[in-house]
């Protein structure tokens, strides 16, 4: 039954499988990197005594895949397993305090400090109960956690903050699960967790607590109307839709990183020669973003290149002093990996900022970030552009600060807007998505769409353009603002939608003059602005408006979020498929 629940869980993206049961006082564990097939196939999952038992499909964030690093961790006497979906963000601290008590650990993960700080209270006299919820009392994060244990074979305990969690109800059966598609075949009754909250499963039934106080909740069941496959959308009807929803928590993830990789990283930037930053398709838009960030914000020229050009445009200029900071979601676009080998064969340090942990761009990597943003299904990128964004503009922050380059002060605002952004996102989301239906459906039939921005709005604008591109199949055009009139304006005619990315910024000025230019020639003007800025709502046909102020280099996290929504409205409107554009893979892993 387990082994059939983690096949439902496969499509979520993974990289390594776990199962624990427990039985005649001990615990059976069984796991490893690799597919469910490949582990099954190992180890023979189905092989495992016990009527009690959990199973976990890993996503990477701390500790590359690897045989310890899979789920369950355990404690050191191997009596108490858990799995865990998020991030422990102060986990560090506790496996410090945990070592100097003499607690020994296996894995790299965050996640195996659970198991050890539950054993501690345990060892002291708590009850398992009461050592579960004294340990998730003290961590700080997101997390989603089970803990089976070989002394109380009949119970399972569980908990969330952020990361979802939702309760089962069979007949005479109970389960817990990060996700619905797990137990759906199983039953239609469900609780789900809410934030804070734990839940003990005994054979007798469900109780629910407050984490904080232990207080009892009381919650009856809800019946699951979705089939099996929405499940696996939570009800979005796309997985690209739900991944655009999933931004304020992906970001609040990508906020998670630790400082330290964020300093390694800075260190390795600050003592380079040159600093190329290489990527394809949307992760290069947001390496356009981090060559700005670096120049405003750390003094730093760094030059972005497309990967597939980088030999061609940029290797001559490579020495072993040189930092080559690749960005790439799935780390397997052979494009970028050309470049970092080629790069890497003449000596340079090879910096990353990746998605998916264990990668090759990983492996090749003298130091990454992860990015956090949990597996991306869509082929169309969205929740991993805006983490992207949020890291180098950290990281250019991080260089700033070392080099004395920006004030505290400053970083500290920059600070404060890149931590509102998850909360703005869901406000835009909820508030403007019919507003951005209303311009797809006034756009749904024109031969050609223009994305406009000046200074970070052009990789903005870019940005969504390749979205609208890639999903409606319509020839769309970018263009940073002030190169229009070289060119581009030639094709304006009367009723040409033209979308400008017009945020009240040092560019604001110049962007109103713009906006003349092609109103001037009949252009239907469709502007993203800065709520309250009447000047250009004047001169717009439809505006979408961001209801907060935020400074210039956080802008492309949020003005991107109804160009995502407009290019997911198209492709629907258009009858095209928003998951899997014709022609198009999640990763191109040929060059
Ligand atoms: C974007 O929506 C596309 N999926 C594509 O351009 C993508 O960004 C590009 O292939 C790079 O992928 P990576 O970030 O996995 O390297």
């Amino acid at each position: 039954m387990i082994k059939s629940a983690l096949k439902r869980l496969e499509y979520r993206g993974y990289d390594s499988i776990g199962q624990v049961t427990v039985d005649g006082g001990r615990l059976y564990v069984k796991k490893d990197k690799g597919r469910l097939e490949e582990v099954d196939a190992k180890y023979n999952l189905d092989d495992m005594p016990g009527s009690l038992g959990v199973g976990h499909t890993r996503w990477a964030t701390h500790g590359r895949p690897a045989q310890e690093n899979s789920h369950p961790q355990t404690d050191c006497e191997n009596r108490i397993a858990v799995v865990h979906n998020g991030i422990i963000e102060n986990y560090l601290d506790l496996k410090r305090e945990l070592e100097a008590k003499g607690h020994k650990f296996q894995s790299r993960t965050d996640t195996e400090i659970v198991p050890h700080m539950v054993e501690d209270y345990v060892n002291q006299g708590m009850s398992l109960e009461e050592a579960f919820r004294k340990t998730i009392n003290r961590l700080d994060g997101a997390y989603s956690l089970v803990l089976t244990s070989a002394d109380r074979p009949r119970v399972i305990l569980c908990a969330r903050q952020e990361s979802p969690l939702v309760l089962g109800l069979g007949n005479g059966e109970y389960y817990c699960a990060s996700d619905l598609a797990a137990f759906l075949p199983l039953t239609k009754k469900a609780i789900i967790l809410e934030e804070g909250e734990m839940a003990i499963l005994d054979p007798n039934g469900i109780k629910i607590l407050k984490s904080k106080n232990g207080a009892l909740v009381k919650r009856d069941p809800i019946t699951i109307t979705w089939d099996p496959e929405s499940a696996k959308k939570q009800g979005f009807p796309h997985f690209m839709l739900k991944e655009i929803h999933e931004q304020s928590r992906s970001l609040r993830d990508a906020l998670r990183t630790q400082r330290i990789y964020y300093d390694l990283l800075a260190s390795k930037i600050i003592d380079a020669d040159k600093v190329f930053i290489l990527a394809c398709g949307t992760s290069y838009h947001a390496g356009l973003v981090g060559t700005l960030a670096l120049a405003k914000l750390a003094g730093i020229n760094a030059r972005v290149v497309i990967a597939s050009e980088f030999s061609d445009e940029a290797l001559d200029l490579v020495t072993p002093k040189t930092a080559v900071l690749a960005i790439s979601q799935s780390g397997e676009t052979m494009d970028t990996l050309n470049a970092v080998r080629d790069a890497k064969a003449k000596g340079a340090s090879i910096l990353s900022i990746v998605n998916v942990l264990g990668s090759t761009l990983m492996r090749l990597s003298d130091v990454y970030i992860g990015q956090n943003s949990g597996p991306e299904i869509g082929v169309a990128s969205t929740k991993t552009f805006t983490a992207q964004v949020t890291v180098l503009l950290r990281l250019a922050a991080t260089i700033g600060r070392k080099k004395g380059e920006v004030s505290t002060r400053e970083i500290g605002d920059l600070e404060d807007a890149i931590h509102k952004t998850p909360e703005l996102i869901e406000r835009i989301i909820t508030t403007k998505a019919a507003e951005v239906r209303r311009i797809a459906e006034g756009c749904s039939n024109a031969s050609s769409i223009c994305f406009l921005g000046r200074g970070v709005s052009v990789p903005t604008a870019l940005e969504g353009r390749l979205k609208l591109l890639e999903l409606s199949y319509i020839p769309a055009i970018a263009y940073p603002a002030g190169e229009s009139k070289h060119g581009f304006i030639a094709i304006i005619e009367e009723g040409f939608p033209v979308i400008f990315v017009a945020p009240k910024d040092e560019t604001h000025k110049r962007v109103v003059g713009n906006i003349m230019e092609m109103k001037a020639r009949g252009a239907r003007i469709i502007s993203i602005i800065e709520e309250g800025d009447e000047e250009v709502r004047d001169l717009s046909d439809q505006v979408v408006e961001i209801p907060e102020s935020l400074p210039s280099l956080v802008t492309p996290i949020v003005y991107v979020v109804p160009l995502q929504l407009l290019a997911y409205y198209m492709s629907v409107l258009k009858g095209n498929d928003p998951d899997y554009p014709r022609n198009l893979a999640k990763s191109v892993t040929v060059e």
